[in-house]
This record gives structure tokens, C-alpha cells and sequence, in this order.
């Protein structure tokens, strides 16, 4: 196997914002002196993520959907695999890792609609009770993720959080993308510096 090209530059940058911003908007959550840096980091996440729905079908191979969210059958194969040390390497995210990156995606959207609304003062405190718990789940999730990522990294001898950095991952010629899509990341950063000011405002 050779290093090819599989994570185009918006999945990159749009990974690493999206760290940023939940972290952010989690340190910040408990303030008013910080509320809008609070609320600017949270249209900064859902400004990634509507950019990221949307580069799931536009996207190069590996960031579509189509190609990493599979059934369950694919994500037994793939946990059973790592038990018995014979789990299958993919060049894109494998079966697991897959459901996770929708689960994050699903939470963050949560977490910002409810967040958006409190911030307008829509909703009582119970719909500010929904928002921690909408963000204490991604926070879960995000957990959960880091763990697969170390897993999944010590499995297959392969630095995944450099792969995120870089592009580059093992695989064969014939799995890398043609393109790193370099000027699709103007679009991602007018799109999210657009949401991050108007759901802030
Ligand atoms: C707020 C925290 C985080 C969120 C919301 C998050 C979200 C995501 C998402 C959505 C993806 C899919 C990328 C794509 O296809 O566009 C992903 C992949 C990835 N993330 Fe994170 N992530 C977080 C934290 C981290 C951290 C702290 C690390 C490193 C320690 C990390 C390492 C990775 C790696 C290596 C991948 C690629 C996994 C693979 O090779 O299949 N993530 N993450």
C-alpha cells in the first residue's frame, strides 16, 4: 500500500474548525461575560456542519455519506475484525467511525438549534436544559471518538490524526481523490464567517 490522497482540504479544515468551536463554545457555556463569544462559536459549528451536509453529497470520495455510513452488518464485520485482530483496513472512515462522525454531526445541529433559540429567548429553562443535555451528549460522543480514532490508529500502525492533517492515508492508487478541492475552502470559510455572524447577532 502506498500514502495516497483521501481527505480533500474542506473535510481537513472543516474537521479542526469544528474542534475549535465545540471546545470554545463548551468553555465558554457558563458565562455571560462570554455569551457571545459563546453564541459566535456555536454559529461557527453549525455554519461546519451545514457546509459539511452539503459536502457529504458534493464532496470528494471518501467525505460522501454514501461512502462511509454503512449498515450494521458492515459495523459488526468491523468490531468483530478488531477483537480478533483481523478487522479490514479502509482508506476512507471505517464502518464504526462512520455512525460516530453522524452521531457528532446530528448532536451539533441539535445543540445549535436549541442553543440559537435560548439565545433569542425562545423557549424557557427547559429548553436550556435541552441544550446542555444536547451538548453533553456530543461531548460523549466526542469521547467516544477520540477513543475510536486511538483504537483504530494503534490497529492499523497509522497516525489517523496526521491523516486528518495531512490527507494522506495507506491505500491503494486506485482509492485516492483526484483533487484536495483547495478552493471549495473559500466557499466553507465565507459560509461559516456568514452563519457564525447571523446566528450570533
Ligand atoms: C469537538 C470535537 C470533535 C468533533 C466534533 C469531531 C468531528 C469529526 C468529524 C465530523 C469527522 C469526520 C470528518 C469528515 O469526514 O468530514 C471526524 C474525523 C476524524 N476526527 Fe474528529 N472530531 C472531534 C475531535 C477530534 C479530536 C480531538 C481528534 C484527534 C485527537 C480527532 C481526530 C479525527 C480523525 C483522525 C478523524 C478521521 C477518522 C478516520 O480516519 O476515519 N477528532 N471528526
Amino acid at each position: 500500500m502506498n500514502k495516497i490522497l483521501v481527505w480533500d482540504w474542506p473535510v481537513r479544515i472543516g474537521h479542526w474548525l469544528l474542534v475549535g468551536a465545540f471546545a470554545l463554545a463548551w468553555l465558554t457555556g457558563e458565562s455571560e461575560t462570554f455569551r457571545l463569544v459563546h453564541a459566535f462559536a456555536g454559529g461557527t459549528l453549525v455554519g461546519v456542519i451545514l457546509f459539511r451536509l452539503l459536502w457529504g453529497v458534493l464532496g470528494s470520495r471518501h467525505a460522501r455519506f454514501a461512502s462511509f455510513v454503512r449498515g450494521p452488518g458492515a459495523v459488526k464485520d468491523y468490531l468483530v475484525g478488531l477483537l480478533t485482530r483481523a478487522e479490514a483496513h479502509s482508506a476512507g472512515h471505517n464502518a464504526a467511525g462512520g455512525w460516530a462522525i453522524v452521531a457528532l454531526l446530528v448532536f451539533g445541529l441539535l445543540s445549535g438549534a436549541t442553543g440559537w433559540l435560548v439565545y433569542q429567548d425562545i423557549g424557557g429553562d427547559w429548553l436550556g436544559e435541552i441544550h446542555e443535555a444536547m451538548a453533553s451528549g456530543m461531548l460523549a460522543v466526542v469521547f467516544l471518538h477520540v477513543a475510536g480514532v486511538a483504537v483504530s490508529s494503534l490497529a492499523h500502525r497509522e497516525n489517523l490524526v496526521r491523516a486528518m492533517l495531512t490527507g494522506l492515508k495507506q491505500g491503494r492508487p486506485d482509492e485516492a481523490i483526484a483533487s484536495a478541492r483547495p478552493l471549495a475552502v473559500i466557499l466553507l470559510l465565507g459560509w461559516v464567517a456568514a452563519c457564525a455572524w447571523w446566528l450570533a447577532r
